[in-house]
């Protein structure tokens, strides 16, 4: 995330940097940049959205702790209401906004949904990026039988067929593909 942040700092001479985390849960990646990487967290604003009050409260009792309240923002949302208008979401475009750990619990379908909603957020020049489970896990054995954690793995095939339906939903702008170890 460190490497994206900086990434995004070259696309815009905009700061504070508009940044938003979708399903942050706990946000360890917020967290790890405010707190040991102080000129990037000076140059940037988060929004974290979760569903779960007990997440944001985590995250906010965290922030309090740590003297960092005033740079990010919480909202309690359902990203699927969102996605398909049945929530609002007050943002100012956003440079970068990213998801990692939920479409692994979606379908194609609400991917593209949530996918169009997010560029829908964008600043002009912003990207999106969402993670995904790759099917080469080594412990999905062990999270689909022993933990009963049934997650959506996709590999580059599914992601190129997914890209795909992106590209003629949304036009051929900017849509990528990038593998994480
Ligand atoms: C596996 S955790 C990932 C958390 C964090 N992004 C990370 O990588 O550590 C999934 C998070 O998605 C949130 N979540 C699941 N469904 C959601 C929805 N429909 N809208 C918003 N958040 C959701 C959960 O509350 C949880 O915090």
């Amino acid at each position: 995330m460190r490497e994206e942040l900086q990434r995004a700092l070259t696309l815009t001479d905009q700061r504070p940097l508009r940044v938003t985390s979708l399903a942050c849960g706990p946000a360890a990646e917020v967290f790890d940049i405010l707190l040991h990487n102080h000129d990037l967290a000076a140059q940037v604003r988060f929004t974290l959205v979760d569903v779960d009050q007990q997440a944001l409260e985590f995250v906010r009792e965290r922030l309090i702790r740590e003297g960092l309240e005033s740079v990010v923002r919480l909202e309690r949302r359902n990203l699927l209401h969102l996605c398909i208008g049945r929530q609002p979401l007050e943002l100012e475009p956003q440079h970068l906004i990213y998801s990692i750990g939920l479409i692994d619990y979606f379908d194609d379908r609400i991917v593209t949904r949530l996918q169009t909603w997010m560029r829908g957020c964008l600043a002009p020049g912003g990207r999106s990026i969402l993670g995904n489970f790759h099917t080469s896990n080594p412990t999905r054995g062990l999270m689909d039988h022993l933990l009963d954690w049934r997650l959506i793995h996709r590999d580059e095939g599914d992601m190129v067929r997914w890209r795909r339906r992106l590209v003629s939903h949304l036009g051929p702008h900017g849509v990528g593909l990038k593998r994480r170890e």
